[in-house]
C-alpha cells in the first residue's frame, strides 16, 4: 500500500472512500466530520441522532454519498468515550477501520489528520500508519491457492490543511512506515516456520539489514563460539544438524558514546531438547526467535531513523533439539564468564545461550545491556499473554523502559530478582543449576540471567507471552506480534 500526504480538506477531497472519526455520542461532533456534517446538511447528525452510529470504540458504518460530496462514500469510525481516548485506541480505530476497508474490497481511501485532545498531527499521522499497517498486516507466504483472493488496499491518503500540518503529517508518516516494517518485519520472522527461519536465515537477515542500512555485521560458527568458550551455547547448539550463528550488528552514530547491548533469545525451534516437550502446540515453538526478531526490527528501525546511538545487537541463534549428540540433563557446562551450570532440564536453553550472549556483550562495556526473550511458560501463568515480564538490576533503566511501555502500549510489569531467589538455583555439582523450582519460575530465568551481566545495567524482558497469540487483538492478527520492535524503538528514540 501506498501512504501518502496531500493538501487537502476532507469534505472537498475527492476518494473511494473518506474515513472520519467520531467520539461515542451524546459527544458533539468535532474536526473534519463536523465540517462534512454542515457540507452534507446535517445528514451524519441525523444517523447519529437516530442511533444508527453511536462512535463506540472500533464501530464502522459505510454510507453513500450519491454525490454529496465529493468522495463516492463515507466510512463512519467510532472512537469511544472522549475522556478515554489515547493513542493506543487511535492505533486501534486506524486497525479496525483499515480493516474494514480491506475487507470490503475498497482500494482507496482518504482521511484528514487534525489534532485530536492535544495530540498533534505528527503523533496522529505516525500512530495511525503504525496501527493501520499493524492491523491489516497478513503472513500469506506460504499460501499457494486462491492468491487471487487475498485482498489489500492499495491507496490511503492523509490530508493536511495547512503547510505545517502538513509537514507534521509527512514527518509522522515517514516514522510510522519506518516502525511499522519493522514490527511486521519481525512478525514474519517468527510466522515463519523453522524449516525457513534457521539460524542462517537470521543472520542472512541480519547481513541484508546490515547492507541496506551501513551496519556492521559479524557472523560466528559454533567452531569459533567454542574456540571462545561458549560452553553454554555450543551444548545448546550441538543437538542439532542445523549450522548454529552467533550473530552480532552494530550500528555507531553515538560519536564515542558507550553503546546499548540489544540481545535477543534466537532458538529457531525449541523441541525443549533431551527434556522433550508434550507434542500439543509444539509448533509454536518456531516463534521462540521472537526476541532475537524484536532486536532486528530494532536496530532496522533505529538506523533508518537515524538516531544518534551507538547499539549493538547479538542474537545467539540455534535450535533446541533431541539427538545423540545433544547436551543432557546432568551435564556440566563451562559458560564464556568461566561459571559452571549444572544442567536439569535441556528445554531451559534460553538462559543458558543468553548466559554467554550477555557475557560476550560486556566486551563493549555498555552502558545498558537489554535482553528479550521468550524465556518461560512462567511468565504467562504470573502475567498472562497482553503483559512482557520487566526484570532488572538498575532503577532508572526499568523506569526508562516503562515510560516508554506507557507511550507505545506494549505494557510491560516488574517481578522481583531478590537475592533469597538464587538460592533456588544453587547446584550441588556446579555454580548453578539452569533450573529451580517451578515456583516463581519466570523470576529464576531472570535470577540466572543475572549472574551473568556483572554490574553493568541491564534489564529482561521475558516476552513469552505476548510473542505469539491465539486470539487477534486490535492492531495484532493473530500469530507472531512483534512484541518488543516498538518498545525498543521508542526506548532508544527518547534515550538521552
Ligand atoms: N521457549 C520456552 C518458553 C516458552 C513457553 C515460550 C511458552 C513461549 C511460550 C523455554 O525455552 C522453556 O521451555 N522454558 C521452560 C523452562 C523450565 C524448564 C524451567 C518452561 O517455561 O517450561
Ligand atoms: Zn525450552
Ligand atoms: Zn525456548
Amino acid at each position: 500500500m501506498e501512504i501518502r500526504v496531500e493538501k487537502g480538506v476532507a469534505e472537498k477531497h475527492p476518494s473511494e472512500l473518506l474515513l472520519l472519526f467520531s467520539f461515542e455520542s451524546p459527544e458533539p461532533l468535532e474536526g473534519p466530520i463536523k465540517v462534512v456534517d454542515r457540507e452534507w446538511k446535517g445528514f451524519l447528525s441525523t444517523i447519529i441522532n437516530q442511533g444508527d452510529f453511536k462512535g463506540e470504540l472500533f464501530q464502522c458504518r459505510l454510507l453513500h454519498t450519491q454525490g454529496a460530496l465529493p468522495s463516492k462514500r463515507v466510512l463512519l469510525a467510532g472512537l469511544g468515550k472522549k475522556e478515554e481516548f489515547d493513542l493506543e485506541k487511535w492505533r486501534g480505530a486506524a486497525s479496525k477501520a483499515g480493516q474494514w476497508i480491506r475487507d470490503s474490497e475498497i482500494k482507496q481511501f482518504a482521511v484528514q489528520i487534525r489534532s485530536i485532545r492535544g495530540f498533534s498531527e505528527e503523533e496522529l499521522a505516525e500512530s495511525f500508519v503504525t496501527g493501520l499497517l499493524l492491523g491489516i498486516y497478513q503472513f500469506n507466504e506460504f499460501k499457494t491457492l486462491e492468491r487471487e483472493k487475498i485482498r489489500r488496499i492499495e491507496e490511503a491518503v492523509l490530508l493536511g490543511e495547512t503547510g505545517e500540518e502538513i509537514g507534521r503529517i509527512k514527518q509522522g508518516i515517514d516514522q510510522g512506515l519506518v516502525i511499522s516494517e519493522a514490527v511486521c518485519m519481525a512478525r514474519d520472522l517468527a510466522n515463519a516456520p523453522s524449516n525457513r527461519i534457521t539460524p542462517s536465515a537470521l543472520a542472512e537477515k541480519a547481513g541484508e539489514i546490515a547492507k541496506d542500512q551501513g551496519l556492521g555485521v559479524e557472523v560466528f560458527g559454533l567452531n569459533e563460539a567454542e574456540a571462545m568458550g561458549m560452553g553454554a551455547f555450543v551444548a545448546v547448539a550441538k543437538g542439532s544438524q542445523e549450522p548454529a550463528k552467533f550473530i552480532i550488528l552494530e550500528y555507531n552514530q553515538g560519536k564515542g558514546m558507550d553503546p546499548i547491548v540489544l540481545v535477543g533469545k534466537g532458538i529457531t525451534f525449541d523441541s525443549g531438547g533431551i527434556s522433550i516437550k508434550p507434542a500439543d502446540r509444539m509448533e509454536q515453538m518456531k516463534a521462540d526467535m521472537s526476541g532475537a526478531a524484536a532486536v532486528l526490527g530494532a536496530m532496522q528501525a533505529a538506523s533508518r531513523l537515524q538516531l544518534p546511538l551507538h547499539l549493538v545487537g547479538i542474537i545467539p541463534a540455534t535450535e533446541n533439539l533431541p539427538s545423540g549428540k545433544a547436551y543432557k540433563p546432568g551435564d556440566v557446562l563451562k559458560t564464556l564468564s568461566g561459571q559452571t551450570v549444572e544442567v536439569i532440564s535441556t528445554d531451559a536453553e534460553g538462559r543458558l545461550i543468553l548466559a554467554d550472549a550477555l557475557t560476550y556483550s560486556l566486551r563493549y562495556k555498555p552502558k545498558a545491556v537489554i535482553d528479550l526473550a521468550t524465556l518461560t511458560g512462567a511468565v504467562v501463568i504470573a502475567l498472562g499473554d497482553y503483559v512482557i515480564g520487566l526484570f532488572g538490576n538498575n532503577e532508572s533503566l526499568q523506569k526508562t523502559v516503562e515510560e516508554a511501555s506507557q507511550k507505545t502500549g506494549e505494557k510491560v510489569w516488574r517481578l522481583p530478582l531478590w537475592d533469597e531467589y538464587f538460592d533456588y538455583i544453587k547446584s550441588d555439582v556446579a555454580d548453578f543449576k539452569n533450573v529451580g523450582t517451578r515456583a516463581a519460575g519466570a523470576i529464576i530465568g531472570g535470577i540466572f540471567l543475572s549472574k551473568f551481566v556483572e554490574k553493568t545495567p541491564w534489564v529482561h524482558l521475558d516476552i513469552a507471552g505476548p510473542a505469539f497469540i491465539e486470539k487477534e487483538r486490535p492492531f495484532m492478527p493473530k500469530g507472531g506480534t512483534g512484541i518488543g520492535v516498538r518498545l525498543l524503538i521508542q526506548l532508544l528514540r527518547d534515550w538521552r
